[in-house]
């Protein structure tokens, strides 16, 4: 048996498309036009790759884009002036702070100081928080696009064995979270957990979020289990060049699988479709707007 292999370009296609009717709607009918803001600090090449891929998609979709490139110098006292401006900037309804930031700057302060209202990566105590307990909440971009294609392959997760390897307060904590909620069967797995290869074997969700190049093995995975590759491992070719590869090893696994997500074109174009869809629902909330069903 070969997996269907789920496309998540295909998948964030179509978001993105809706994303863009909702813009449209809400400037024609509403005079709002959702903003935001991506803040990205120092010369990360990877980070300068996303931040312009967001700004990009941000423009496509209609809506008002800022960015805000700050030298790898800056202090946390600036970092902090430049988000407590976008807090009091009506034009703007969401807030990223590109990660990682410098070592001179506490990410966590830098964090908990977006208006919560704003922080459409999620990432605020308090919307981990809200999620955790069943509230309205801004839910991590990563997790959420893995919840919408498990839910279009799958249909009601409840029941569901479900196997997240990693435990990052950016994937694997959230990812978890939100399959609880699902009222899957949820296993957090992660570097000591003893027994690994049967703790994968047992899902029928895996989930690998672990940062480490094909390290979930094809006779790891349950037969016909859906399988969602966060991974995004640059390798080295024998031909000098590189490649990505993700967390999975994607030939052995998709013999097995009933449904995989590959690296590229899987989880990663879901995250940007996911941010601006967090985008939408931050301004709707701010300007009392219901969020457009169109
Ligand atoms: N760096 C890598 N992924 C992310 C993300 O989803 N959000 C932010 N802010 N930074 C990141």
């Amino acid at each position: 048996m070969t997996a269907e292999i789920i496309d998540g370009k295909l998948f964030a296609e179509k978001v993105r498309a809706k994303v863009a009717r909702q813009t449209e709607y809400l400037k024609a009918n509403a005079g709002l036009t959702p903003g935001l803001a991506v803040v990205l600090v120092g010369e990360d090449p990877a980070s300068h790759v996303y931040v312009r891929n967001k700004n990009k998609a941000t423009i496509e979709a209609g809506m008002k884009s800022e960015e805000i490139r700050l030298p790898d110098t800056t202090s946390q006292d600036e970092v902090l002036t430049v988000v407590n401006r976008l807090n009091d900037d009506p034009a703007i309804h969401g807030i990223l702070v590109q990660l990682p930031l410098p070592d001179q700057v506490d990410e966590t302060a830098v964090l908990d100081a977006i208006d919560p209202e704003k922080d459409v990566d999620g990432f605020h105590v308090i919307n981990t928080g809200r999620q955790a307990v069943g509230l309205p909440a801004m839910v991590p971009c990563t997790p959420l696009g893995c919840i919408m294609m498990l839910k279009d392959r799958l249909g009601d997760l409840s029941g569901l064995n479900a196997v997240v390897v990693g435990r990052s307060n950016i994937v694997g904590k959230p990812m978890a979270s939100l399959l609880l909620a699902e009222n899957c069967t949820v296993t957090i797995a992660h570097s000591r957990t003893r027994n690994l290869e049967e703790v994968c074997r047992g899902a029928d969700i895996l989930v690998a979020a672990v940062g480490r190049p094909k390290m979930i093995q094809g006779n790891w995975v349950k037969p016909g289990a859906t399988v969602i590759d966060v991974g995004i491992n640059r390798i080295a070719k024998d031909d000098g060049k590189t490649r990505l590869v993700g967390d999975v090893d994607f030939d052995a696994a998709k013999e097995v699988a009933g449904a995989i997500t590959p690296v590229p074109g899987g989880v990663g174009p879901m995250t940007i479709a996911c941010l601006l869809a967090n985008t939408i629902t931050a301004a709707c909330r701010i300007a009392n707007v219901d969020v457009p069903e169109v």
